[in-house]
């Protein structure tokens, strides 16, 4: 008999994408940010005190929700700080879910949701998107205690704007929990929602449009009674003080960060144009990637392909996304290189 739990058993785990020692390569598998992060983020990091890394940390992040609001034109009590956003994720489905109160989200979406489900052993309704990534129909009708919605939707980069997301909102008996992972290249938060209505749980991340992916930062925007329940089940101190001090200065350099965001998204509609030309059909992005239907529907012989290049993409083996790449936008000489050995690889 095994020690653990049958559900931790059965699950195989989420499986990060790669992650490669050598600076060498061209990594645009997992979404970060080609741009390095704020100076002054840098300079908050290195006036870090001994005397508070001798302390524990404020256990909310005060500072930064501080920041996060103001940006967010929300009050300090409608943010919690959480250890990247797949804290958030977790801190949620333990606090909604159980035996009886079943997970809701469209498909295909972030496999994370399917892998903390099975650890919390709770039921997963997964509804496929229509065919262009609308919602389905059958989503607001699942009595699901929670159900996600990822906007912009990964790994397709589709968008879908906050009005449909308020109507859905308003349609279901649970609670909606908007994973914005990916909103910094999109036009428009449902932040501004939590206000009126009291089930909705948005998701941010420090980690795409402020370049913070290796610091572990993400935050969640909800009503104070909904925050108030996850502060419950969050770790005591799950942000730690070097994390504060740096989120805060990114998320306060506004300036800094919307110029990259900028490049970010006229590099997504460059790659866009010629990935067209090359023969590729790319659904209309929102993000800061790409899913590409590869000419021929050959989606792992171009993602070997582009490894002995030394040229890393996102590739899923399901038979929804066997014929396609997720390609993270880079920079314009990352993209170049790619577009090259995609050239090359497309003649073969
Ligand atoms: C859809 C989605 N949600 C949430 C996250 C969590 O990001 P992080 O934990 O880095 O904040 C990611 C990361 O790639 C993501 O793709």
């Amino acid at each position: 008999m095994s020690y653990f739990r049958d559900n931790i058993d059965k699950t195989a785990g989420y499986m990060p994408g790669f992650q490669p020692v050598s600076t060498e390569v061209i990594k645009l598998n997992t979404n970060e940010n080609p741009y390095p992060t704020s100076p002054k983020v840098l300079e908050a990091i290195r006036n870090v005190t001994a005397d508070q890394l001798r302390r524990y940390p404020n256990p909310m992040g005060q500072e930064f929700r501080e920041a996060a609001a103001k940006v967010n034109g929300v009050e300090p009590e409608n943010i919690i700080c959480t250890n990247g956003g797949d804290d958030l994720l977790t801190i949620a489905i333990r606090a909604f879910c159980d035996k009886n109160r079943p997970l809701a989200y469209p498909v295909p979406t972030y496999t994370l949701y399917s892998v903390l489900t099975e650890l919390q052993d709770c039921p997963m309704i997964e509804v496929p998107f229509k065919k262009d990534f609308a919602l389905p129909d059958e989503l607001k009708d699942t009595n699901a205690s929670l159900t996600i919605v990822c906007n912009p939707n990964a790994p397709s980069g589709t968008y879908l704007p906050p009005l449909v997301l308020a109507d859905f909102a308003a349609k279901i008996k649970g609670a909606l929990f908007v994973d914005e992972a990916y909103i910094d290249f999109a036009p428009q938060s449902c932040a501004s929602m939590v206000r009126e209505l009291d089930n909705i749980i948005i998701l941010r991340t420090m980690s795409k449009g402020y370049s913070l992916a290796g610091l572990r930062f993400g935050y969640g925007i909800a009503s104070t009674n909904i925050i108030e329940t996850l502060m419950k089940v969050k770790d005591s101190y799950n942000v730690d003080a070097i994390a504060i001090k740096a989120a805060t200065a990114a998320i306060l350099d506004q300036e800094y960060f919307k110029i990259n965001v900028e490049k970010i998204k006229a590099e997504r509609t460059r790659l866009t144009t010629i990935l067209h030309r090359l023969g590729f059909e790319v659904y209309d992005s929102h993000s800061n990637f790409l899913l590409a239907k590869c000419p021929g529907g050959n989606g792992q012989k171009f993602f070997d392909e582009l490894v002995k290049r030394n040229i890393f993409v996102r590739y899923w083996s399901s038979p929804d996304l066997a014929d396609k790449l997720r390609i993270t936008v880079g920079t314009p000489q990352q993209n170049d290189r790619l577009i090259e050995a995609l050239k090359e690889i497309k003649n073969k």
